[in-house]
């Protein structure tokens, strides 16, 4: 029946028109890039110049837009509202690195439902998000937004946000449209510079950076957004082998796709168009459906009145998004989700901020211990030093909380878990990059009253997400003074760290006694860490991207390829070997890792069979103990690696995990099935397939730390 209605539509419709849906214009005139020179939102909205709005936010904002759209745009089509909720509305969950160290997509889910509710209640209906790019180079300040380093995960994540956002049915006016960004290789920037350009293999492609995408597909996403960068030279924009061939063609894409925020002009400037009519052709013959921000498109009906884009295009494009807007009751209602009554109902409920304060203790890694943790009895007085020891920049970025005054410091979690104040001896020491005046002074007179020091130390939430690539991915100097000379005082230190991306923590790792990896935490953030640094929760976060111990080393990944000179313990003094003259090859803190107040002990790994073929499958066990005195949760991970290929093989491969909990002394055997499917990879010469020969399987508590035996596939 929408089918029908939708046809009725657009044969109402001038070429005008259709092309006016196409169009996403900002709520107001804030920029994520080059200024928007357009009309005012208002203007174009009532001329049929506009279908969809980006960044309202505010219900009453939307009620203004939307009034305009239904009773004065030439066809009275509604608009779609479009928001960025990547970790929350309102109430606001860790950020998508941290929630990927839970390893649970089912509290993600979770989570982005609540987001769902709360947003919608507001009046935004299809989300810019989840970003699925997976990310491998700490520089890149977009890696807190995505799940870390691995496709396999990164996988499982995307269909879980996915499903949350949407729901059972986008008719639900609680779910929101997923949009899967960014389709493709962003990721990948060179030098892990924002906007930078991509160089890398169809392989890479499809077996690190597609799988996300894939599985947000499978799990119904109504849309995709495009990455800025080129691959093979073509802005992803204009990339027909991209968006048609792969993305529409065999991965049967039928939703909309969006442009980023001004990836259509830039065709121009990556310098593949000569201007902005020939970024309209290739943007359109590329089935891109939706311009953001900018107005290229504007050329459109000319481009079909000479002949340079067929007028088939456009009906298609005008097509999906008329089609989005009837399934979302829009056509019906244009006001439906435009419900004050539901926020009051709804933000920042305390059914939510539980739901954030459940994620955010799971999303915690615990780096380093040395038994300094979990705080004491007699660590009566506890000096509470630097900028984020009782600071609120603990959300991160893309959040736009009405609530951010609301969020939980640290200092108030550990007042609010029991501690006195005359037990909490708080000290800023330092701003988050430039000193304080008397701030060390401060620092050291607070910490010589105290048992031991929290030190509370990180990145502002700007110094990562969008265009906030750093060089430096060590602590901002000021921090470092602060940090070296609190040290100093020879008094246990805990680093507790607010940051959005892996840090270099080879100083910290020498000289303080533990290290508490907390990322952006959201809305709980203070009560969650009070939490896990008491021992009131047991960590149980596994880091989803590798830690480098040294800057040079990045872009660094646990899944890399076998080189032709590998290095091993035999040969590491050698000099014709793949390694570094004044380094480690490897990480700090590998993928995988993350410690426990109790210790996990693997045993036994045994295999029913030492070969399969065809469809059969392979069952591995391996017996894990929880050998300390505390209850604990453990995530049991299966790596596979393919010992040869037609095109090399990486060193190990996620294939599995499960998360268990053991009280003391408690065994569990864990069981695995590995077939077919996960032994299958992309390669020129075979397309997607798994090809015989010998593998090995690796369990363990990390991916540095697993036990392993062989088997082959035929
Ligand atoms: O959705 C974002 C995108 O991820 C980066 N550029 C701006 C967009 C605004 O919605």
């Amino acid at each position: 029946e929408i089918e029908d209605l939708v046809e009725s539509l657009l044969s109402k419709m001038s070429l005008e028109d259709k092309v006016g849906q196409l169009f996403q214009v900002p709520a107001s005139n804030f920029s994520f890039g080059n200024a928007v020179k357009t009309d005012p939102p208002e203007k174009l909205i009532a001329e049929g110049r506009a279908g969809s709005v980006l960044g309202a936010f505010d219900v009453r904002r939307v009620f203004e837009l939307q009034k305009i759209a239904v009773e004065q745009s030439p066809h009275r089509i509604p608009l779609l509202f479009n928001a960025d909720i990547i970790h929350g509305a309102q109430t606001i969950f860790p950020v998508p690195l941290a929630w990927s160290c839970s390893w649970d997509p089912e509290a993600v889910k979770e989570a982005c439902a609540i987001a769902a509710k709360e947003a919608s209640a507001s009046g935004t209906v299809y989300n810019h998000g989840p970003m699925v790019d997976v990310g491998r180079d700490p520089r890149w300040g977009r890696v807190v937004e995505g799940a870390g380093e691995d496709p396999y995960l990164g996988a499982l994540f995307a269909k879980a946000q996915v499903e949350g956002f949407q729901g059972e049915s986008l008719s639900d006016p609680e779910t929101i449209i997923a949009c899967l960004k960014h389709f493709i290789a962003y990721g990948a920037a060179e030098g892990g510079r924002d906007y930078n350009t991509v160089d890398i293999s169809e392989a890479t492609l499809r077996n690190v950076y597609l799988p996300p995408f894939q599985a947000g597909l499978e799990a119904g996403a109504a849309s995709v957004m495009n990455a800025f960068n080129i691959y093979q030279g073509v802005p992803v924009a204009a990339n027909q082998p991209l968006l048609v061939d792969l993305l529409r063609d065999e991965l049967g894409f039928e939703g909309v796709l969006i442009s980023d925020y001004g990836a259509v002009e830039e065709i121009v400037t990556h310098g593949y168009a000569e201007d902005e009519k020939e970024a309209a052709r290739m943007a359109a013959l590329a089935t891109m459906d939706i311009e953001m921000a900018t107005r290229s498109y504007e050329h459109l009906p000319q481009l079909v009145r000479e002949g340079k884009v067929p007028e088939k295009l456009i009906d298609e494009s005008a097509r999906r998004i008329l089609r989005l807007k009837y399934r979302l009751g829009l056509m019906d209602d244009p006001f439906r989700y435009v419900r004050p009554e539901k926020e009051k109902e709804y933000h920042f409920r305390d059914d939510h901020l539980k739901a954030s304060l459940e994620l955010a203790r799971k999303s915690i890694v615990l780096l380093k211990n040395d038994g300094a943790l979990p705080l004491a009895k007699e660590a009566e007085r506890i000096a509470l030093i630097g900028p984020f020891a009782d600071s609120r920049d603990l959300l991160g970025p893309w959040q736009f909380s009405r609530y951010s005054h609301e969020t939980v410091t640290l200092y108030e979690g550990l007042r609010d878990i029991g501690y006195a104040e005359n037990q909490l001896l708080y000290a800023q020491g330092s701003g988050v990059t430039e000193a304080i005046e008397g701030g060390i002074e401060d620092a050291l007179e607070k910490a010589s009253h105290a048992d031991l020091i929290v030190l509370a130390l990180g990145e502002s939430s700007d110094m990562s997400g969008e265009a906030a690539s750093r060089l430096s991915i060590h602590l901002p100097e000021a921090q470092l003074r602060l940090a070296e000379a609190v040290a100093g005082l020879g008094k246990p230190v805990v680093l507790v760290l607010t940051n959005g991306r892996p840090l270099v923590l080879d100083w910290f790792h020498r000289n303080v006694n533990a290290i508490v990896e907390t990322w952006f935490l959201g809305s709980q953030a203070g009560h969650a860490i009070a939490e896990v640094l008491t021992g009131e929760y047991n960590p149980s976060g596994k880091l989803t991207m590798s830690f480098p111990a040294h800057e040079g080393q990045v872009p660094l990944y646990y899944n890399s390829f076998r080189t032709g000179r590998p290095i091993t313990e035999q040969n590491k003094h050698t000099k014709y070997i793949s390694k570094y003259i004044d380094g480690p090859n490897d990480p700090l803190y590998p993928f995988g890792y993350g410690l426990s107040y109790t210790r996990f002990d693997y045993s036994e790994l045994r295999l029913d069979r030492s070969g399969i073929a065809g469809d059969e499958k392979l069952r591995v066990t391996v017996t894990v103990t929880n050998a300390g005195r505390l209850a604990g949760e453990e995530t049991v991970q299966l790596y596979i690696q393919d010992l040869h290929g037609s095109v090399v093989r990486p060193v190990k491969e996620l294939k599995g995990f499960r998360k268990l909990r053991l009280e003391p002394g408690e065994s569990q055997e864990v069981a695995f099935e590995i077939g077919r499917d996960d032994l299958a990879f992309w390669s020129p010469a075979n397309g997607y397939a798994a090809e015989e020969g010998a593998f090995v399987a690796y369990i363990g508590t990390s991916s540095a730390e697993t036990l392993s035996a062989s088997f082959s596939w035929r």
